[in-house]
């Protein structure tokens, strides 16, 4: 299929445009942007052309990020999709058997995710069972991380409690689709023509060649930067014990010397070696990558926002004033993180950043001044 890369990414896309239309306004106004393929049940679909009809064709999807990066908008375009099956951090149970032998290293840690990745793409969810503890009997798995962020997982005929068309909900899947059935999970996966997964635990596109040249997997690379001023606020915010230090340099003004640079020079030392690697158009990632930027994506959710409200609410707001909110919004940091803790972060982080098209401050006042945006534009096309 033509379009297969693209199809990935937008008909995604055109779903959710097409399910917030139908929430807010009823209409049947559709987004498609490329031709889709006809709406059949994947079951039926099988035979047909469009899709890839068998494991050697089936189409794999890795979201590749980290954390605060504002992942959770590309991962439900994924996980809506009928067609698709996704799972939200399968690695996390590589690393929980892993970390408390750490002393083995990170290859190992490595290895064993590119191990899992690798099966699991196939479908064989049998493969997590080597990393739970205590290993689940007859294939049923009592607890697995966030199963319940998977929306396949919370439907029949994985999860018996809820139709295909029931409205899914993370909290009711929580607590009526355990323990889950790895056989009939593995068989729904089979069925769709695209599995998809998402992880923050691969540090750089490198990492993943291995499967990238396997010539039994089809996989296709999204990975998703942000900018790392941004990430490090989030962070602060949302994991005060690790972030300490720097929640205190932030609420004091005051460097704490015991601050340890690494935790935050190793997402941009990241965001550099991985995008390197990928400007640098290696053959083995020729048609299997793309790189998207936080700041670019949080533009289309303001846009989808903007365009899908009812008609009379449109009109009586301006709906790229919404649109331009919101997609501030990626830039509230500033606000936040003062002026020398910005400074600290640009000279630890020059080559990313730059790299990346995310400006520099230089002074207190262009940092809170946000009628000026810290980001360039720029387009990364995808490596065709
Ligand atoms: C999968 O599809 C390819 C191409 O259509 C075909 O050559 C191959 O035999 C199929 N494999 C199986 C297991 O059906
Ligand atoms: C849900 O799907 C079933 C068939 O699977 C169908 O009969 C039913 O009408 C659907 N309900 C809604 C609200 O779409
Ligand atoms: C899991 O599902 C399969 C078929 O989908 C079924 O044959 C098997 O009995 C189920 N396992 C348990 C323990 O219920
Ligand atoms: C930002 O823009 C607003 C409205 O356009 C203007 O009133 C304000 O003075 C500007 N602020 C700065 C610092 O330029």
């Amino acid at each position: 299929m033509q379009c297969s890369w693209k199809s990935v990414v937008l008909l995604a896309l055109a779903s959710v445009a097409i399910q917030y239309t139908a929430i807010r306004t009823l209409s049947s106004t559709s987004y498609l942007l490329c031709p889709a393929p006809p709406t059949v049940s994947p079951v039926t679909n099988r035979a047909g052309d469009e899709y890839p009809s068998n494991s050697s064709r089936r189409l794999q999807v890795l979201l590749l990020t980290t954390t605060r990066c504002g992942s959770t908008f590309i991962g439900q375009l994924l996980n809506q999709h009928q067609d698709v099956f996704y799972l939200f951090e399968p690695l996390y149970h590589v690393q929980m058997s892993i970390v408390p032998r750490i002393h083995l290293g990170a290859d190992l840690m490595l290895g064993a995710s590119r191990d899992l990745l690798w099966s699991l793409f196939q479908c064989d969810l049998y493969a997590l069972e080597s990393y739970l503890r205590p290993a689940p009997s007859r294939h049923m798995l009592a607890t697995m991380f966030r199963h319940s962020a998977s929306r396949v997982l919370c439907q029949e005929p994985v999860c018996p409690a809820f139709k295909a068309n029931d409205t899914w909900e993370e909290w009711q899947c929580k607590k009526k689709c355990l323990p889950l059935n790895l056989t009939t999970a593995s068989q729904v996966c089979k069925e769709k023509p695209y599995v998809a997964m998402k992880t923050v635990r691969v540090p750089v596109v490198g990492d993943l060649r291995p499967l990238l040249e396997d010539p039994r997997l089809n996989i296709k690379v999204i990975q998703l930067v942000r900018d790392p001023r941004g990430i490090l606020s989030s962070r602060i915010d949302t994991f005060r014990d690790l972030y300490r230090l720097w929640g205190i340099w932030q609420a004091t003004g005051r460097r704490p010397h015991t601050l340890e640079t690494r935790q935050f020079s190793t997402i941009c030392d990241d965001f550099f070696s991985s995008v390197s690697t990928a400007l640098s158009r290696p053959a083995w990632l020729k048609g299997r990558y793309m790189l998207v930027r936080y700041e670019d994506l949080s533009r289309v959710e303001a846009w989808i926002q903007a365009n899908t409200r009812g008609t009379s609410e449109a009109q009586a707001k301006d709906k790229y004033g919404t649109a331009r909110d919101s997609a501030a919004n990626a830039e509230s940091w500033r606000l936040k993180l003062p002026f020398d803790m910005v400074e600290y972060c640009q000279s630890v982080c020059q080559r990313a950043m730059r790299q990346l098209g995310y400006r520099d401050a230089r002074s207190a006042d262009q940092l809170k001044n946000m009628n000026a945006s810290l980001v360039q534009d720029k387009t990364f096309l995808p490596f065709l």
